[in-house]
């Protein structure tokens, strides 16, 4: 070892990292053919002995930089992947040059500080009761994991079962209620928890994928309900209001918790402009979010919200005469995971570059882009099949009357190869979905750096793609 060799490997590690930031916008979408050859490097035998740090850094920028999807770009509408914010860049460097563990305050001041600061400002900023516990875990699915086994663990002792001490085996039952569009992952958490994946009540949902209030099933007994707060596909939300009106007209004896999956559409309630969308959220329970989607901070950042941190306290303690449980905020004791990466310190340095406006626009700009993209694409000819309340917009290509394409089943070919144009093109990424029974594809928004031009742009290469593949078919004789 020696330690300026060491340092002058991390010098050219920042300057690489640095150097892919300051071209991401200028790399295509999709890695082209070479970038996927160039994977080959990394195809060796574990070296025996080692190579020089500065050897392998430069290995990685060489063939890994290269094969990256450009999901930290402008122009990247796949999925549901946010960007990062520099500010947030450059905190998570620093992160991991301080390797903190933040699983307790004594092992890390500044963490325990950071997430002290950032709960507050959090829930200032969502409008969420001011007392609720904030926990850092690895993303949405790990943080609605988190809330739902609070969730079962405080309805059973609501019941007189001891969860942590007894499992669920002999347990009183309780009812889980979710909605038609609740996200796949949820169904994961709820499996991940015991709750079983199909032991549940669906609640219909409407043409835009929000759970019906009107179709709530009829119970007395004790429940979880799951609503959501922004449909993977078309960003709809569930009617808060109404599911807590159903939850509190049952009979009072019997316990409920009311939580919300809003791994991206909770960020709505930062922005003023989307009230409409939000009310009654904040009468839930818990809630589960993330901050590497719409927040713009570095993979992987999730959020689980509980409105009385004793519920997150009594599920996840793991005390032990050197991890003691304190009477401060223990991350290890709140949280599935023990050892954690101090996650607090990029959203801290996001929402302290950002402002409470800055958070506001960044919702705004990226809603602003998808229905600029939506209005671009409908002018263009294609189907959008959703009202654009948030950041998503889910389109289809059907054919146009006279051509061969006059069916749905046409319809799903040519918005399959419509996708597939586009992501060979390789100036933007999109991917596809099934939206009631159809074939569509989805353009996600979530990226500071999207702005009006992007958005135009995102439009005129799918319009384009769309023409190609429009040129392909064949008039029917
Ligand atoms: C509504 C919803 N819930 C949960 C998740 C899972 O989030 P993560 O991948 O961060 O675990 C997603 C991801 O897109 C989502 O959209």
């Amino acid at each position: 070892m020696d330690r300026d060799e060491d340092l002058e490997a991390l010098r050219a590690a920042a300057a690489m990292a640095l150097e892919y930031a300051a071209t991401v916008d200028d790399r295509p979408a999709t890695p082209d053919t070479a970038a996927f050859a160039g994977l080959g490097a990394f195809d060796e035998p574990l070296p025996q002995a080692g190579v020089p740090a500065s050897e392998t850094l430069r290995l990685l920028h060489a063939a890994g930089s290269p094969a990256t999807m450009a999901s930290a770009g402008a122009r990247y509408f796949g999925f549901v992947i946010g960007a990062t914010l520099p500010a947030a860049l450059g905190a998570a460097w620093l992160t991991s040059a301080w390797d903190q563990n933040a699983a307790l305050p004594v092992m890390s001041p500044v963490a325990a500080k950071l997430h002290d600061v950032t709960r507050g400002w959090l829930l200032e900023l969502l409008g969420l009761p001011a007392g609720s516990a904030v926990a850092y875990v690895t993303g949405a699915t790990v943080a609605n994991a988190s809330c739902l086994a609070a969730a079962r663990d405080t309805l059973l002792a609501r019941l007189g079962w001891d969860a942590q001490a007894d499992g669920l085996f002999g347990a009183p039952a309780f009812d889980v209620v979710i909605g038609e569009g609740a996200h796949s992952t949820l169904l994961k958490s709820l499996g991940l928890v015991g709750l079983g994946r199909s032991r549940v009540h669906v609640v219909p949902a409407d043409d835009q994928g929000r759970m019906r209030a009107d179709a709530l099933p009829d119970l007395a007994g004790p429940v979880l309900v799951c609503a959501q707060a922004g449909e993977v596909n078309t960003g709809a939300f569930d009617p808060f209001d109404e599911i807590a009106d159903w939850l509190a007209a049952r009979p009072h004896a019997a316990p409920g918790w009311l939580h919300v999956d809003g791994a991206f559409g909770l960020w709505a309630l930062a922005d003023p402009g989307r009230r409409h969308l939000v009310a009654g959220l904040d009468r839930a329970d818990s809630w589960a979010t993330d901050g590497h989607k719409w927040l713009n901070v570095t993979h992987d950042c999730g959020l689980a919200v509980v409105r009385d941190p004793a519920h997150l306290r009594r599920t996840f303690t793991a005390a032990a005469g050197y991890v003691p449980a304190g009477d401060t905020f223990d991350p290890m004791h709140h949280t599935p995971q023990s050892s954690q990466r101090a996650r607090q310190v990029e959203v801290w340095a996001a929402l302290r570059t950002l402002g409470r406006a800055g958070v506001a626009g960044l919702v705004t700009r990226a809603c602003d882009a998808a229905a600029e993209i939506a209005r671009r694409l409908a002018v263009g000819g294609l189907t959008v099949l959703n009202e654009v309340v948030l950041n998503q917009v889910l389109v289809r290509l059907d054919g146009e009357p006279g051509d061969t394409a006059g069916g749905a089943a046409e319809g799903d070919a040519l918005t399959a190869a419509l996708i597939a144009e586009i992501q060979a093109d390789g100036r933007i990424w999109c991917g596809p979905t099934r939206w009631r029974g159809r074939t569509a594809m989805r353009v996600s928004v979530s990226s500071w750096k999207t702005g009006p031009e992007d958005a135009a742009f995102a439009a005129d290469v799918i319009l384009t793609c769309a023409a190609r593949v429009r040129a392909t078919l064949v008039p029917l004789p």
